[in-house]
């Protein structure tokens, strides 16, 4: 659980304030945080947007908003008056320069001063991040305590992205900009950083002379639903891969930092994004597979085709696995797979560390398979950590080899409620900790590596494999590691 220190106060404005990701997760984590008495008095909240809705409109909007995605056992009637208490609406359309005064009305009123916290969360199109900061600056409103946020997409490719971090550079210091990647707020990546680097056991072993090969899955059993015609300009690259997944490669295979720090951290993800092999046309070929769900069976009920529910054929994969290596001397010759897909059994994300083989067989009469030790980190849900071992069957009469599991769960060993990552991650932004956040630097990096992927799957005669909704992807993701002698860990 995240310190409950009370934050400074601060105006929190929400761009988008009436959108799908305000609703659904930014006004539910400031609930919880306020409900955990980490929001003071003068903590306000204002949504910003082009819906016709004032003051009490937005509070009515709001208080829905929390019914629907807060928990029955987590809602305080108190709590939830407390934080609309807090709301405010600001009607704007950010385009027309001459409506802008009224947020700097409502910035600058009586109850305000420029001391305060700024906060700017942008959670609308990225094409509108640049001319926000612009308007921002021009009304006077960006002081040394102002942070904005940034959410995904940042960018649609490498050239995009620099315009993005341009834009918002010229008026925010970059220590002040804060790139959202949800999954850096997840407690169980962040015990991942934990585990590895507050432990001593694993750090001799975690390198290519122990390890075989290391697998992210992040699968996701729903399909794109009513926001296909922002995944259909995206796709699983773009949408997961060159955020999410590379984020999760970037904590296990980093160096130790120093100390965990804001800079130490970032300096070293970026480093793994650096090392990276790079994509040539023929690897691309040879180590990605592009998938597209078809119509299935997903979770026992019947689903429709990627096709069908965006109204068109199309050739936006909504799958992805490859197969990369991370060319460092602790890494070196180390298969890393990555796999994400909508429309895959179940929900699960999940990073296996598959370790060598021992040696030297050593029980070579014994009954019973050995298999390679193998750590399963489970990100979500019910996170926790499982060893794969082996052990002796209890018995007289000879040595009978056994598969077992040293397991920890994090709901078992802490029990209460796990945070969502927004409600970490909003603090950090208050306290303006950037550790969490992606710098410039990571961003483009990790465009720059997938850049020769969407180039090549750019090409007409690319079309992503078709696989049944509710199942594992294309035969070709299982083949890309058959090819190696290995397999996918299925979740058990
Ligand atoms: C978002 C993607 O960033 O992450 C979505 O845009 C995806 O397509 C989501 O569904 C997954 O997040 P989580 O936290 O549910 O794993």
């Amino acid at each position: 659980m995240d310190s409950i220190t009370p934050v400074d106060a601060c105006d929190f404005t929400v761009f988008g304030g009436t959108g799908d990701l305000a609703l659904r997760k930014l006004l539910p984590a400031l609930y919880l945080r306020d409900r955990d008495g980490q929001l003071p008095d003068g903590f306000r909240v204002i949504g910003v947007s082009r819906a016709e809705v004032d003051d009490d409109g937005y509070r009515a909007l709001v208080a829905g908003a929390l019914r629907e995605h807060v928990v029955a056992e987590d809602l305080d009637a108190a709590v939830v008056e407390r934080l609309l208490g807090r709301l405010h609406h600001v009607r704007l359309d950010v385009a027309d320069v001459a409506a802008w005064h009224q947020l700097h009305d409502r910035l600058k009123d009586g109850a305000a001063s420029d001391d305060v916290i700024r906060v700017f969360y942008l959670a609308v199109a990225p094409g509108l991040f640049g001319t926000i900061c612009e308007h921002l600056d021009e009304a006077g409103l960006v002081t040394e305590r102002s942070r904005v946020v940034l959410e995904k997409p940042m960018g649609t490719d490498l050239a995009t992205a620099q315009q993005v971090n341009a834009a918002v550079g010229r008026v925010f210091e970059e220590s002040s900009i804060f790139r959202i990647d949800h999954y850096l707020g997840k407690e169980s990546v962040q015990n991942l950083l934990v585990t590895r680097f507050a432990n001593t056991f694993l750090e001799p072993l975690w390198n290519s002379r122990w390890v075989d090969h290391v697998q992210i899955t992040v699968s996701e059993s729903i399909g794109v639903g009513d926001r296909g015609s922002y995944y259909d300009r995206s796709g699983a690259l773009r949408d997961m891969v060159q955020n999410h997944l590379l984020q999760l490669l970037c904590l296990v295979a980093m160096e130790p930092p120093t100390y965990v720090d804001r800079e130490t951290v970032r300096d070293e993800k970026l480093k793994v994004l650096q090392a990276l092999r790079p994509m040539t046309p023929e690897l691309v070929d040879r180590d990605t597979v592009a998938g597209q769900y078809a119509a299935g069976l997903c979770e026992g009920r019947p689903a429709a085709s990627y096709a069908d529910e965006v109204g068109h054929a199309s050739s936006t994969e909504t799958f992805v696995a490859m197969r990369t290596e991370v060319q460092n001397w602790r890494w070196a010759g180390v298969p890393f797979y990555l796999r994400t897909g909508k429309r895959m059994p179940e929900r699960v994300s999940e990073i296996v560390v598959v370790f060598k083989e021992p040696p030297h067989a050593m029980f070579p009469h014994s009954e019973g398979p050995t298999e390679p030790n193998r750590l399963h980190i489970r990100v979500q849900p019910d996170e926790g950590m499982r060893l794969h071992m082996t052990a002796k069957e209890p018995g007289p009469g000879g040595i009978r080899l056994r598969p077992v599991s040293l397991d920890l769960s994090y709901a078992a060993a802490f029990g209460g409620r796990s945070p969502d990552a927004y409600e970490r991650l909003l603090m950090d932004v208050v306290r303006g900790n950037t550790t969490l956040f992606m710098r410039r630097d990571e961003v483009e990096a990790a465009w720059t590596w997938v850049a020769p992927i969407l180039e090549r799957w750019s090409q007409p005669s690319h079309r992503p494999r078709k696989y049944p909704a509710g199942t594992h992807g294309p035969v070709a993701a299982v083949t890309l590691l058959e090819r190696d002698g290995r397999s996918w860990q299925e979740t058990e």
